[in-house]
């Protein structure tokens, strides 16, 4: 794999996003605004920092608003932002110019691009941030660009023990085993270099033929499921949609042995007045359901009623 000439490698994204919030730290800055719909292993980071969260109201695309970003910035001085690629989507032009007017006046912009790598994408960002493991079918691996100091990462056992985890349940992959793998990745906060077997299984994925194949099942599954409100339209690490009765859907299709690839629930420690967005669901579009496009949109209408 051709890395960025300046990138770490860690584990895991969130000791990605602690070389991140430590650098930031270091730089003064005590406050991060990031979207309102997140994964909390994305904020946590910033959090044992020290650095307060504030979040932005997100749109239909589940991004941020630009409006509510720009707003934000001015309560907000000095805060750094964090930009996530959430289920593979862009920033639209209104966001990017929000995104770049900031960075223009020195606000620091980390962007999270978990969903879409390695998809050619967002690279106007000071810090740029993926865990691979959610793409490719590897026990860990994630990296970050941008670091001016950038730290040297240290094997821990946390770590150890969570990649193990992680090689098992690649192995076996029931529900069992990925909780028990998820449960000690929540262990292992302090940066750590990727396993070696991580590394290898990166390399010699063939991540044309993955990217061509998931967007051919992704544009297929979008065309099967017309009129039905689509969050995605243009990624392909699956199809997300919005839907009253996602929960239903999902049992539903949990039920059949359909399991979407991303599902946040909401954070415990949110207060219950914050919105969360619970009419968001995701579907798969690797290899498996290649050619099964029409089945599976089938299967979505008949759980949506
Ligand atoms: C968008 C995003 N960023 C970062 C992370 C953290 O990655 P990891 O689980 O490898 O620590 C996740 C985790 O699911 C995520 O969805």
């Amino acid at each position: 794999m051709d890395w960025p000439g300046d990138a770490t490698l860690t584990a895991f994204g969130r000791q990605a996003l602690s070389l991140v919030a430590q650098e930031l730290r270091k730089f003064r800055v005590t406050s991060l605004l990031a979207p309102d719909y997140y994964c909390p292993t994305m904020l946590v980071p910033f959090s044992m920092e020290g650095i307060h969260v504030h979040v932005v109201e997100t749109g239909h695309d589940c991004l941020m608003r630009s409006h509510a970003l720009d707003e934000a910035l001015r309560t907000h001085r000095g805060s750094a932002v964090l930009h996530c690629e959430t289920f593979g989507s862009r920033a639209d032009e209104e966001l990017a110019d929000v995104l770049c007017t900031a960075r223009q006046a020195g606000t620091k912009v980390v962007i999270d691009r978990t969903h879409s790598w390695p998809e050619p994408g967002e690279d106007s960002g000071d810090y740029i941030v993926a865990s691979l493991r959610k793409m490719v079918p590897t026990p860990d691996g994630a990296y970050v660009t941008g670091l001016r100091l950038p730290p040297r990462v240290i094997p821990n056992e946390a770590t150890r023990r969570a990649t193990r985890a992680r090689m098992s349940h690649l192995a076996n992959p029931t529900l069992e085993t990925f909780e028990a793998a998820e449960d000690l990745a929540d262990d292992a906060w302090v940066p750590a270099p990727p396993s070696l077997e991580a590394m290898s299984r990166v390399d010699e994925f063939d991540h044309e033929s993955d990217r061509t194949q998931r967007a051919r099942t992704a544009a297929a599954l979008r065309h099967a499921l017309t009129g039905m409100d689509i969050v995605n339209p243009d990624a392909s690490c699956c199809v997300a949609l919005s839907h009253p009765r996602a929960h239903q859907i999902m049992d539903t299709l949990a039920a059949r042995g359909v399991h979407g690839p991303i599902y946040w629930g909401q954070p415990l420690h949110l207060p219950h007045t914050r919105r969360w967005r619970d009419d968001v669901f995701t579907l798969p579009v690797d290899e498996r359901w290649a050619g099964r496009e029409d089945e599976l949109a089938s299967w979505v209408r008949q759980a949506a009623g």
